[in-house]
Formats: C-alpha cells, sequence, structure tokens
C-alpha cells in the first residue's frame, strides 16, 4: 500500500464539479469535505500537498440547460462557476489551484492525450447508425434523447441511463425514442465515434484493482460487479455544439471531418486534473513542477469524489492512464456513498437539499462554516448511506463544539487568569490522573492521524472530539476549584495539563473546524503552527506530530478566552426546517398548478385488451435494496395462492420499511424479466405525482382477489 507517510509528495483531487448548478450538502459530505480532512491533515504533517480541483464546464448536461434557458454554455458556466468557486472559498475548502475545463491549457492537455492514445492505436473507431433530430440538426447523444427502458419499461429512461432501474443505455437501445429538444421521432443517421476499448482492457484493470485490497468495500464492491457484468467499450467523442473538440490532425488521419465533434466529457474532466496542477504550477512560477505530481512513481495519487463516479475514476480514467504510459495511477479512491436529509433522498429538482450559499447566507459570521463542516465531518456517508438533520446539526453544535470543546478551553483559560495570572502554571509532581491525561495526550496525534490516513475521517473528528471530552472528565474528577485551597499545586497541575491538552486540540480539530483551532491558537497565543491551508511555513514550525508533547511553556503568557461557539437555539434550527418544507411543497405546487404536466391520454383499449390484464392484490412481505441498481427494491409479495419476486423501480422514493406490510395491485401475468441478475415476476402499479413521487395503488382486500 502506498501509505502517504513514506511517499514523497501528494497529489489529492476532488471530483469537479458541473458548472451547472449550485453546491449542496451531498456534495460536500459525498466528495469535498472529506478530501479537504485529508489534506489539512496532511499539511499539518507536513507532506508536500497539492491539492486541486475546478469546474467541469463541457458535457451535454450543460449544453442542455444552456438550450432550456436560452443562454450560451458559455454564460451558463461563467455564472456557476464563480458562484462555486467563491462558496468553496467560503467553506474553507483549501485547494491550492481551482481551475476550469474551458480553459486553453485544459483544451492542449486534453487533446494531446487524445491524441497519444490515437497514435497509439488504443481507441476504436465505429461508424454507426446514431439517432439524429432532423429538426435540430443535431445527433441525439445522451440526455438528448428519451424513451422506453428496453430492461424495465419505463417510458422516460434517458439516451445514457434508465432513471428508474438504473441500468446504462445507448440512445439507439430505447424503444419510442424522441427527441428532448424538439420532441420529434429521431431518425438514424451514420456517424464515427472513437471507443474507449474496455473489453480488452477488463483483464488489465481486474489486475491493477487486485492489486489494490485496501481499497475501501464499497468502492470494490461496485468495481467488481462492473467486472461480473463484463466491461463494454464506451464512445468517448459526441457530435454535439459544446466540448473539446476532436484535433483536426487526428480525424484528418483516419480521413474524417473533426467538424462538429468534441470530446465526451468524462474523457477530458478528469484530465482536468493534470491541467490544472500544469496551471498551478505555472501560476507558481515553476512551470515543470507539475511533471513531479504526474510522472514521478514517488507520488500518491488520490482521487475523492462521490459513488456515482467510481467507474469513471476507478476504471476508465486509469486505463487511459495505462495506455498513455506517461503518468502515475491513482493509489486509492476514497469514494463516499449518498448523503439523505431528514430522511429523505436529497433531491435537487424537489428542492430537498441545503445548498451551501444559502447556508453560508444564514449562517454568516465566522462561525458558520466550521459549524457545517463539524456537522457534515460527523455525518459522512463513509460506508453506507447517511442522513443529515437540522436537529442532528444543533445537537452537534451545542453538545459537542460548545459544551465540550468550547466549554473545557474556557474554564481552562478562565481558571488560569483567575488564578494563575493568565500564564501556565508549573506541573509537579503529577498524579496519577495528570499522568493518565498526558498520556492520552501524547496519543493524540497518532490515533486521530491514523483515521484519516485510513479515510476513516468521521473516526477521526470522534478520536479528536474524544480528547476534549476526556479533558473535561480530567479537569471534572481533579477538581481544581478544591485544590486551589486544599492543594494548590494539585490545582497548578490540572491547570498546566489542561492548558497543554487544549493547546494538542488546537492542532488535531484545525482540519474539521479551521477558524475555530486558529482562534483558539490565538487565545493560548501558541504562534509558529504549521498552516493546514497552502503556505510555505518555516521549518521549525509546530506540526501535527508536535502535538503529541506539551506545548506551553511553564510562565507562558495566554491570551484572553473567548467563547469559541455559541448555543444555536431551538428556532433557528426551525426555521430551516420550515424553509426546507416550504420549497419542497412550493415546488410540489408549482409542479401541480401552474404547468402541470398531465400526461397525454393514450388511445383507446378494447374491453378484450383490458380483460387481458391480470391485476391481484397481493401484500409486500419483503422489500430490500437490489445491489448496484440503486433505484430498484426486491419486493416479496404474498398473491395468496402464490409468492412473487418483483422488482420495483421504487427505491429512490421509498424505504423498503415503508412499503413491507402494504396491500398493493400486482400485474400478475407481466411477462417475466430479468434484471441485475434476479427475476422480475409481475409489476407493482404505482400512481405517479406531477413531482415524480411514486404512490403505491392500494386495495384492502383477500390476497389473490382479482382487481376489475
Ligand atoms: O459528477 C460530476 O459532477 C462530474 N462533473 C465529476 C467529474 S470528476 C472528474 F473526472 F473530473
Ligand atoms: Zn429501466
Amino acid at each position: 500500500m502506498a501509505d502517504s507517510s513514506t511517499s514523497e509528495r501528494l497529489l489529492v483531487t476532488a471530483a469537479l464539479p458541473y458548472a451547472n448548478g449550485p453546491i449542496h450538502i451531498g456534495h460536500l459530505a459525498g466528495a469535498y469535505l472529506p478530501a479537504d480532512l485529508f489534506v489539512r491533515y496532511q499539511r499539518l504533517k507536513g507532506e508536500d500537498v497539492a491539492f486541486i480541483c475546478g469546474s467541469d464546464e463541457m458535457g451535454v448536461a450543460i449544453l442542455m440547460r444552456a438550450i432550456r434557458e436560452d443562454r450560451s454554455p458559455e454564460e451558463i458556466v461563467d455564472t456557476y462557476h464563480a458562484q462555486i468557486e467563491e462558496n468553496f472559498e467560503r467553506f474553507g475548502m483549501s485547494f491550492d489551484y481551482y481551475g476550469r475545463t474551458t480553459s486553453d491549457e485544459h483544451r492542449d492537455t486534453a487533446q494531446d492525450f487524445f491524441r497519444v492514445l490515437d497514435e497509439k492505436d488504443w481507441f476504436n473507431l465505429r461508424t454507426e447508425e446514431q439517432l439524429y433530430d432532423p429538426e435540430a440538426e443535431m445527433f441525439l447523444a445522451d440526455r438528448f434523447v428519451v424513451g422506453t427502458c428496453p430492461v424495465c419499461g419505463y417510458e422516460e429512461a434517458y439516451g445514457d441511463q434508465c432513471e428508474q432501474c438504473g441500468s446504462t443505455l445507448s440512445p439507439t437501445e430505447l424503444e419510442n425514442p424522441r427527441s428532448t429538444l424538439t420532441d420529434a421521432t429521431p431518425e438514424l443517421k451514420e456517424t464515427t465515434h472513437w471507443y474507449l476499448p474496455l473489453e480488452e482492457m477488463q483483464p488489465k484493470l481486474e489486475e491493477w484493482i487486485e492489486s489494490h485490497p485496501e481499497w475501501k468495500n464499497n468502492v470494490l464492491g461496485q468495481v467488481q460487479s462492473w467486472f461480473d457484468d463484463g466491461l463494454k467499450d464506451r464512445a468517448i467523442t459526441r457530435d454535439v455544439p459544446w466540448g473539446v473538440p476532436v484535433p483536426a490532425d487526428v480525424a484528418e488521419k483516419h480521413g474524417l471531418d473533426a467538424e462538429g465533434k468534441v470530446i465526451y466529457v468524462w474523457f477530458d474532466a478528469p484530465i482536468g486534473y493534470i491541467s490544472f496542477t500544469k496551471e498551478w504550477a505555472a501560476e507558481q512560477g515553476e512551470e515543470d513542477r507539475w511533471a513531479d505530481y504526474w510522472k514521478d512513481d514517488d507520488t500518491e495519487l488520490v482521487h475523492f469524489i462521490g459513488k456515482d463516479n467510481i467507474v469513471f475514476h476507478c476504471l476508465t480514467f486509469p486505463s487511459m492512464l495505462m495506455e498513455h504510459g506517461d503518468f502515475v495511477l491513482p493509489d486509492n479512491v476514497p469514494a463516499n456513498e449518498f448523503l439523505n436529509l431528514e430522511g429523505q433522498k436529497l433531491s435537487t429538482s424537489r428542492g430537498w437539499a441545503v445548498w451551501l450559499h444559502e447556508y453560508l447566507d444564514d449562517f454568516g459570521g465566522e462561525r458558520g462554516p466550521d459549524l457545517l463542516r463539524y456537522a457534515l465531518a460527523t455525518t459522512l456517508p463513509e460506508t453506507k448511506d447517511a442522513d443529515f438533520s437540522w436537529e442532528d446539526f444543533q445537537r452537534r453544535a451545542n453538545g459537542e463544539l460548545a459544551d465540550v470543546l468550547g466549554n473545557y478551553v474556557n474554564r481552562t483559560l478562565t481558571f488560569a487568569h483567575r488564578y494563575f495570572d493568565g500564564e501556565v502554571p508549573p506541573l509537579e509532581d503529577p498524579s496519577d490522573a495528570d499522568e493518565a491525561m498526558l498520556d492520552a495526550l501524547s496519543d493524540g496525534p497518532e490515533a486521530v492521524g491514523d483515521a484519516y490516513e485510513q479515510y476513516r475521517m468521521r473516526e477521526a473528528v470522534y478520536e479528536t472530539i474524544d480528547l476534549a471530552r476526556e479533558g473535561n472528565k480530567y479537569f471534572n474528577d481533579t477538581e481544581p476549584w478544591h485544590t486551589r485551597d486544599a492543594d494548590p499545586q494539585a490545582c497548578a497541575n490540572t491547570i498546566h495539563v489542561s492548558l497543554q491538552v487544549c493547546a494538542a486540540l488546537a492542532i488535531l480539530i484545525e482540519p474539521v473546524i479551521p477558524d475555530a483551532a486558529r482562534r483558539l491558537q490565538d487565545m493560548l497565543r501558541l504562534t509558529n503552527v504549521r498552516s493546514s491551508t497552502p503556505a510555505n511555513d518555516p521549518d521549525d514550525a509546530i506540526g501535527w506530530d508536535d502535538a503529541g508533547q506539551p506545548l506551553l511553556e511553564v510562565g507562558h503568557a495566554l491570551g484572553e478566552p473567548e467563547i469559541l461557539f455559541e448555543k444555536i437555539e431551538d428556532d433557528v434550527i426551525e426555521a430551516q426546517i420550515e424553509k426546507l418544507r416550504e420549497r419542497a411543497a412550493e415546488q410540489d405546487s408549482d409542479s401541480t398548478d401552474t404547468d402541470m404536466d398531465y400526461a397525454d391520454l393514450k388511445d383507446n383499449i378494447s374491453f378484450d385488451d383490458f380483460m387481458e390484464l391480470d391485476l391481484r392484490v397481493g401484500t409486500v412481505t419483503t422489500a430490500e435494496p437490489v445491489p448496484d441498481a440503486d433505484k430498484l427494491l426486491r419486493l416479496e409479495i404474498d398473491l395468496g395462492f402464490e409468492e412473487r419476486q418483483i422488482l420495483a423501480g421504487i427505491a429512490e422514493q421509498m424505504s423498503p420499511d415503508a412499503v413491507v406490510g402494504t396491500q398493493v395491485v400486482v400485474v400478475a401475468n407481466m411477462a417475466p424479466k430479468e434484471m441485475f441478475g434476479l427475476q422480475s415476476e409481475g409489476m407493482v402499479l404505482m400512481a405517479e405525482e406531477p413531482d415524480g413521487t411514486f404512490v403505491p395503488v392500494t386495495a384492502d382486500a383477500e390476497n389473490g382477489s382479482v382487481v376489475r
């Protein structure tokens, strides 16, 4: 295992967010906060780190948004890039560089990469008939086309993926396709594209992944399921008017015209990590330094991402890097799962999200970012989906930051000022309790550090706050308010040791709540601490490992205590919950009153047609998620005369617990279908509300009853 403590430098990336919408807490918990925690820890350790990110400004999603809003793609990305960059900074993301994939450097780097792979004859070129919108005069890539999913029958599946069953699709697989631009029925037209030969790469990728048994289980599990399904070649060019152009010389070599052809966003975006490292080095005035990070084997490359990006960072990008040959491969891809909000899936279209810019406006002031960082850091979906709730946010802020950490610091400093002239008192003849506390202190940096090194961020934060908890307990147990008369030296010892613990905490807590950590360092007049942000620290700066030793000398003059964290009142939290509910309701009523989109009535059918349907009442006896199919639940349904297994595309809407025990109406003579290796023997009827919410069609009747 490449361990950061053994490699010379670290290159850490966080997924490039699409510049077509604002950042919400799900993004922060998925990739950005864990990356920032890790990097700040590494900088405090004194490691050489480059932390690279930037806006993903290409791709069909951005073009679609531009078309929908009647703006240019440039306008869209300019707006959101600026907003995202600013809010990341306010939140305390400590990137060394934050770039944009619309830069010239990025275009050149991506095109060179493409050229090198083409020269190596690695790509497969295929000429095929693809869907073309004759009205818009455009090929319909990815989300420009919707139609019926061939796997589950969902009628609004996109050209690249069915949102109901999660299957990866290509546009021509859709039944009854239609253009999302003009609603026209597409024609088939011939076009040539470059494909990543992933099928052929599978053995090599499998061997490489096997060399990383230390990766997180959720990541390895997902990769394995892609291997089990068998990797398929993927087109990495598109006929759309927005993206990094396919280099003309490369197209010419194949007798093709590059006009109108661009590189697929998932090919160019990860190359952004390289382009931005180049831009960063140039900005530092060390043009060639980027190569140390990308070409020297003594670099550890770590990609922080959310789980929806696993395939691209564990399979496609590494295969590109392997075949290119000049660059290092990722050492780890610690992907997180998803964050839910108040028990429900985050949904940007339903307004069920906490947007970073809104949060920062509501919780203005210097403490706001730290509060959110702490609440998220303790709730990260590291091994499975996790839930953010405002009450939990309040409980953590009040119970842990204010009561545990803030109170400990405050009582220690207040005591030092009141009884020891604001100076560090001497430690003499320490008691067992004093020694035990100093031992816990000296174990701190390693215990917390180990958790960070193993990408267990939540554990690292718990370990840190536990040190403050232990400090409080020690303070209580040694009762300095009694010993100050009865045994003044014992009292001095408690304050001496507690001040040392506060000094250690001022460093160990910095990755999580950097602003409070700096305020605490100021209160303690603890100077010359290494920075957790990009900086050139002096060699003798105090770092992470030093935090295990007492840092404050006897007689050292302390600053005045100030409140580290104010308590958050109930009404502040209630207002946030209310805001969320109101917005979701608004969104729901928007879609019901104004532009309520009733589905078109279908053509008449005969009575006999209807009688062909065998509808039955059944009770859901079991419901569980289907591994790797985010949208599907596997249901067992008691039809009275038999038990059926049915896969229903409702996982994003309903938790398994919510459906078990419900009596539903089942299409019992639906031809069985295999999905994700499981048989689905029927269909459960659902009413789809205008906002896309599913409500089961229920019945209160004997199981097996016929519905007619
Ligand atoms: O999922 C996303 O938001 C993508 N824009 C992530 C890209 S990560 C990298 F490959 F650039
Ligand atoms: Zn489907």
